[in-house]
């Protein structure tokens, strides 16, 4: 399976914070946002990402992640000129993902749960054409909304309904078998211009092949979007880090755990920042690891 993370947008609801830097380098506590749907991906097993961004932030998202290699992964990045919707990321993301099942996840979209690793692989595992993730909101009308029966089948899916029939909305992670290049390029921009990601999703859904797992209580799912919703993700990750002593999207963590890099890659990773408690974690987290094995 493949992924791609789609940071794209200009920022414009966190201005000026967005005047002279990408929103998905912004700190979301203790990292930039950008490592958050990094690690969705990571954690579903997937080391092959396209990153699209517009092209003033391509160079900046490069310098964060590079090639990837250094985590096991394989990191490349693609640029989307103008903001034409979130499905325009399988037009520009076609050669990445050609004949692959595929993963696509929000550049401002933070996850987090217990148990979320094996539910992302047990995801990918039963994928039968697209399958999408629902999270229960207060206000459904600024979401994709899904109607969901009792077995996970999508029943319904509006974008941004002015009377919701649900309040699961449609989180911004999608996974989708190779069909979806074919899809999205058949869909028409809707009134705003954009391509819809809820087109593509009804298309498997008047296939009868899309699912939801909703994602319950005990869940986390913020964006960050706004100037208030980027503390509130900050305060969040804080208040849980500080308490348990564990980091949310630590990438390097991550990819030890997956198996992708070896402990002493880890360490030496850590090392690098070992004047931030961050980089402290990364090394305690590959010494304690190294040693059981
Ligand atoms: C987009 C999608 C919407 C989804 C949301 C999740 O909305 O169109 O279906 O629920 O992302 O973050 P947008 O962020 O473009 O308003």
């Amino acid at each position: 399976m493949k992924g791609i993370i789609l940071a794209g947008g200009s920022g414009t609801r966190l201005l000026p914070l967005t005047l002279s830097t990408s929103k998905q380098l912004l700190p979301v506590y203790d990292k930039p946002m950008a490592y958050y749907p990094l690690s969705v991906l990571m954690l579903a097993g997937i080391r092959e990402i396209l990153v699209i961004s517009t092209p003033g932030s391509v160079p900046a998202l490069r310098a964060l992640f590079g090639d990837g290699a250094h985590l096991g992964l394989d990191v490349s990045y693609a640029e989307q000129a103008e903001p034409r919707g979130i499905a325009d990321a399988f037009l520009i993301g076609a050669a990445h993902i050609t004949g692959s099942d595929s993963a696509l996840v929000l550049g401002d979209n933070i996850f987090h749960g217990a148990g979320f690793g094996n539910l992302l692989r047990k995801t990918r595992e039963e994928l039968d054409g697209c399958a999408l993730f629902g999270y229960p909101v207060s206000d459904p009308e600024r979401y994709g909304i899904a109607e969901v029966d009792e077995t996970g089948r999508l029943l319904s899916i509006e974008e941004k309904p002015e009377k919701p029939r649900a309040a699961n909305a449609v989180t911004g992670l999608y996974f989708y078998d190779p069909d979806v290049v074919e899809v999205a390029r058949g869909i028409r921009p809707s009134a705003r211009g954009e391509l819809e990601i809820t087109d593509v999703n009804r298309a498997y859904l008047a296939a009868g092949r899309a699912r939801v797992t909703t994602l319950g209580r005990g869940f986390t799912w913020l964006d960050a979007g706004t100037h208030q919703s980027l503390l509130e993700a900050s305060q969040y990750v804080q208040v849980l880090e500080n308490r348990q002593g564990v980091r949310v999207a630590c990438i390097e963590e991550i990819a030890l755990r997956m198996g992708f890099i070896s402990p002493e890659e880890c360490y030496a990773l850590g090392r690098k920042m070992e004047k931030s408690a961050y980089g402290h974690y990364v090394m305690e987290v590959a010494r304690a690891i190294g040693d059981r094995s």
